[in-house]
């Protein structure tokens, strides 16, 4: 039996609790979920009497070794995840504001304190992406990341497509499905992309790369229903596609709406749906593609890395700092541009 606390019951921490009550493997359906955090009661909920407000109570509880932090923003999340670390709990998490901002404290720690801290969830929801980078290539050169990262975004361009939504009455069918960020301006300005793809590029490099680093970040507010019926005419769709590629010692990352033409795989990617593409040096383009977004997919992703950590199949990982220039400034962007009969250019993805 391991003793688990999750922290926050929103979306995701709740999705953990139902994605753990339907397991019938081995080692999950042996999880006791101790602790709940969460500033609400939930007084019809099976575990009504784990809910607490008290932090420390699961701080000093030596039964516990495993938090699940899904509070989002990098504030409290941020002083619980390094607390539980120092107290020498494993801290698994789908905060990817955390990961970008704190993410080489945090795993230093887990070193310093013998455990781990992982966060496969908090980059393309149900994909494995974190695990596979870390572990699959690990012994190939990785040259290109590219991703279409976010859901919300994604799932607002299919239904322009498609049904001839607005842009607004997209969203509000997206955070009604739990999709969305708290602050929807994260999806639409491009913001939770960046912070994916400084996570994942960071990984693929070797280094800690913050999204603040990312010379190009541009959402998706300006493409227009008229931009995706031109882009139609062109056999294209409009995707918001984060890509970080090697240039030589550094790397070009940017997000952006793109053209996707009918031959890449990213052009069928509709819905919430996200999908990655990793190209190493020796193994080609391999992609990867599932539920970017929503409560289940997520809590899918957190449940493996409890898995992983009570099967102690992972080791704490400390990568490099990012030297200055890494990434390049957007003048060196080789991308390919396409013009739209309105006028309007945009980059194009292959
Ligand atoms: N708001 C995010 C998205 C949630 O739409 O992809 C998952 O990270």
């Amino acid at each position: 039996m391991t003793n688990i606390a999750i922290l926050g019951f929103g979306t995701v921490g709740s999705g953990v609790y139902e994605a753990i009550s339907r397991c019938s493997k081995k080692p999950l359906n042996e999880v006791n979920i101790k602790y709940i955090l969460d500033l609400r009661t939930f007084p019809d909920h099976p575990l009504a009497d784990r809910v607490t407000t008290d932090f420390d109570k699961i701080l000093n509880d030596e039964s516990v070794s495993v938090v699940v932090e899904t509070m989002g923003g990098d504030g409290v999340a941020y002083k619980f995840s390094l607390a539980a670390l120092k107290a020498g709990k494993n801290v698994v998490t789908s905060n990817k504001a955390v990961v970008d901002k704190f993410g080489r404290e945090l795993e230093e720690a887990a070193k310093e304190n013998g455990v781990v801290y992982l966060y496969e969830a908090s980059v393309g929801g149900g994909i494995p992406i974190i695990a596979p980078l870390n572990d699959c290539f690990a012994s190939d050169d990785i040259v290109r990341v590219a991703g279409i990262l976010n859901g919300t975004t994604n799932y607002i361009l299919t239904h322009m497509q498609s049904e001839g939504k607005s842009l607004e009455e997209a969203l509000k069918s997206a955070q009604e499905l739990g999709y969305a960020e708290a602050d929807p301006h994260a999806d639409l300005a491009g913001l939770d992309s960046a912070r994916k793809i400084a996570i994942l590029a960071g990984i693929a490099f070797d280094k800690y790369i913050s999204y603040e680093s990312i010379p190009h970040i541009e959402g998706i507010e300006n493409v227009t229903s008229e931009d995706i019926r031109l882009a139609e005419q062109l056999g294209c769709v409009i995707r918001l596609v984060a890509v970080a590629k090697r240039v030589g010692d550094k790397a070009s990352i940017l997000v952006a709406p793109h053209l996707v033409g009918n031959t890449s795989l990213f052009h069928a990617i509709r819905e919430a749906f996200n999908a990655v593409s990793v190209t190493g040096s020796v193994v080609g383009e391999v992609v990867f593609y599932g539920q970017g977004a929503g409560s289940l997919p997520t809590a899918a992703a957190v449940c493996g890395d409890i898995e992983r950590v009570i099967d102690g199949k992972v080791s704490a990982r400390v990568r490099n700092n990012c030297e200055d220039g890494f990434v390049l400034s957007i003048d060196k962007d080789d991308s390919r541009f396409i013009t739209l009969s309105n006028g309007k250019k945009y980059r194009y993805f292959e």
